[in-house]
Formats: structure tokens, C-alpha cells, sequence
């Protein structure tokens, strides 16, 4: 694990792009594995504005997300392809199509979705860097406590911390899903590289468990001490539970 401490998430956020465009410059077909929620947002926009200056192409790029509600329309705001257009599809000239979301309407069976989306990801030969940000209760995707560290893309029922965490996100009388489809644990850690990025004092905890906690189901993210490729990127405050700040400066 490379530990990487900011002084604040817009830092997080371009060094963050510096991994994506440097890796699309070497690779203009890579396979970007991409997160939803707050953090990354900021990615994004740097992102479209370095497509904008023309530093960067997704002409030829393939995506991954990390995770989609279960049974939800594209067209619903609250759809992780619809959150994925509005911050980074429809400013780019990626094609749609070379887009993927774990998706299950009802009536589909979450187990054929799951090896479907399992399947693209090996015919494309695998993802190349996949970002990740973490839940305040150690999650990665939709992986909730307990998760096998060795799952692959399933339906999970969210918990409570994490429906409570993502109410902010939902009107009043809107329904907010329970149930998602997520990449497995298996799945992220088979990506070549992985790149978390934490901010803000809500997540010091879940960081300092990855980072220093046992190995454990409980933190799901702590499965990244075992991959050979895993970067954490952290602003100060993120950084801030770690024992040893100064030894990872
Ligand atoms: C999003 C995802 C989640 C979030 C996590 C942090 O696709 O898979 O694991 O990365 O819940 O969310 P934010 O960034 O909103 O704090």
C-alpha cells in the first residue's frame, strides 16, 4: 500500500487525474474501473476540464462502475449511470457504449447479471485502474462489513450506517433503494491498480482500520494491504486517526 497524505481533497482530486490521464496516455484503451458518491466528484470535473484543454481522450476508453442500485431506471436521478453522464460521460467523448454498470431490474436474476458484468470485465482483458472512495464503515462498492473477501459482482443489502450515510442524498419522499448490485471484493482486487482517495474526518476512522486495522471482513477495505498495486490517496483530515502520521510523509 502507497499512503499518499494531501493537505486537502481538491490535491486528493488532481493527483487523482494525474493517475488517470498518465494512464490513458500510455494506454488510450484502458480500462478504467469508477466510483460514485461525493469524493470522486472532483475528479471528475478535473477530468472533463483536462478533456476540455484537449490533455485528454476517452475516445477509445471502456469503463467499469463499481456498483448501481437494484431495479432503478437510467433515467432516475438517483441511478449511478445517470450520476455517472451528469459528472463525466455526457462532458467527454467517451462512448456510452463502452460503459458498464452492474445493473438487475426486477425480474432479473442477480446472479446471471452478476457473471454477465464478470464476464465483460475478463473479455475486456481486465480493469487497469480502478478508483475507489470508502464508507465511513470500511466499505468498498457496496462491499458492507462482513463481506466475503473474496466475492465477486452480487446483489447486497445495504446497512444501516450506510442507508443513514446516503440519505443526504435523497429528498424527503423519494424512495432510497436498499438492495444494490456491487463489484466483489475478488472483482476490485483483481484490478492492476487501485486508487482509494479518502476526505474529511468522517472517513479518519475507516482509513486508519484499512490501513493499520487486522486484515478483516469487518473493514472490507483493509483487503487493499494485500494488493500489489493499491495507491491511498488522503487528505489531512482523512489522515488524521493514523498513529504515525509523520512516517507517511
Ligand atoms: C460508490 C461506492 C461507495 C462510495 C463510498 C464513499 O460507487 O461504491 O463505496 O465510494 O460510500 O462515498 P462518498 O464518497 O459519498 O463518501
Amino acid at each position: 500500500m502507497q499512503i499518499i497524505i494531501l493537505e486537502n481533497a481538491a490535491q486528493v482530486a488532481e493527483c487523482a487525474a494525474d493517475w488517470v490521464q498518465a494512464l490513458i496516455e500510455k494506454k488510450p484503451n484502458a480500462v478504467l474501473g469508477l466510483a460514485t458518491g461525493s469524493t470522486p466528484i472532483s475528479l471528475y470535473h478535473k477530468l472533463v476540464s483536462r478533456y476540455q484543454d484537449g490533455l485528454i481522450s476517452f475516445a477509445n476508453v471502456n469503463t467499469f462502475n463499481l456498483d448501481e442500485y437494484y431495479d432503478i431506471e437510467e433515467s432516475n436521478p438517483q441511478s449511478y449511470r445517470y450520476f455517472m453522464r451528469k459528472y463525466l460521460f455526457d462532458h467527454v467523448n467517451i462512448k456510452l457504449k463502452n460503459t458498464f454498470l452492474p445493473t438487475c431490474k426486477s425480474g432479473q436474476n442477480p446472479r446471471v447479471q452478476g457473471v454477465m458484468f464478470e464476464d465483460k470485465i475478463k473479455q475486456l482483458n481486465g480493469i487497469d485502474l480502478q478508483i475507489l472512495g470508502i464508507g465511513a464503515n470500511g466499505h468498498i462498492g457496496f462491499n458492507e462489513p462482513t463481506s466475503s473477501l473474496a466475492s465477486r459482482t452480487r446483489i447486497k443489502t445495504l446497512t444501516k450506517q450506510t442507508l443513514t450515510d446516503n440519505s443526504r442524498l435523497f429528498n424527503q419522499n423519494e424512495r432510497q433503494p436498499n438492495m444494490a448490485m456491487t463489484m466483489g471484493i475478488g472483482t476490485i482486487m483483481d484490478a492492476r491498480y487501485v486508487l482509494l482517495m479518502a476526505t474529511g474526518k468522517n472517513k479518519a476512522e475507516a482509513v486508519n482500520q484499512m490501513i493499520t486495522g487486522p486484515l478483516s471482513a469487518n473493514c472490507p477495505a483493509s483487503v487493499l494491504q494485500q494488493h500489489e498495486n493499491a495507491v491511498i490517496l488522503l487528505d489531512r483530515e482523512a489522515a488524521n486517526a493514523l498513529e504515525d502520521k509523520g512516517y507517511f510523509l
